[in-house]
């Protein structure tokens, strides 16, 4: 059963293609940080879909780079559940970059997985909104075949 006061949230973990041989140990920290994954989804995104997924930001100096290397190869996208989910994966995830991440959370995924400021391992939604988001484009509630959605008695 749910627990008193617990605030339950939905975010959106993608793990680019430079960490998707890592996706066992990924998963492992994410259980062990108390929790779980309720969707999972290995996948190429076309430019097009990257372009999209990333189009906040589409001004910046390294959209192009970014669109680049997450269409590099394939990506696994997963719906975490638990506490606090939003801030608790990204906190798992380290510094946007790795080379940060290595002296900052030495123990994070992109400090162990990534390489730089692009080449970082994962992507966690910044906010709820854009958890939602993010959620719908990978696991389109509108998708044809199974709806891959766990029952779990503790979601409320
Ligand atoms: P951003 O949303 O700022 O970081 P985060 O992934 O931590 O939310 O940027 C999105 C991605 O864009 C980031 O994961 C890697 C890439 N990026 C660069 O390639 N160069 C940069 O200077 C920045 C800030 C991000
Ligand atoms: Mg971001």
């Amino acid at each position: 059963a749910s627990k008193l006061g617990s605030r339950k949230e939905k975010t959106l973990a993608m793990i680019k293609p430079d960490a998707t041989d890592k996706i066992g140990t990924i998963i492992q920290l994410i259980y062990d940080a108390g929790l779980t994954v309720t969707k999972a989804k290995m996948t190429a995104l076309s430019r097009k879909e990257a372009m999209d997924f990333y189009a906040e930001h589409q001004s910046k100096s390294f959209f192009n780079n970014l669109v680049q290397f997450v269409t590099s190869g394939p990506v696994v996208a997963m719906e975490i559940l638990g506490d606090e989910a939003v801030t608790a994966w990204r906190r798992l995830l380290g510094p946007t970059d790795s080379s940060v991440a290595r002296n900052e959370a030495p123990d994070s995924v992109r400090a162990n997985f990534g390489t730089d400021g692009t080449k970082n391992a994962g992507h966690g939604s910044d906010s709820l909104t854009s958890a939602a988001r993010e959620l719908e484009f990978f696991f389109p509630s509108t998708g044809r075949g199974p709806s891959n959605t766990a029952k779990y008695s503790d979601c409320t």
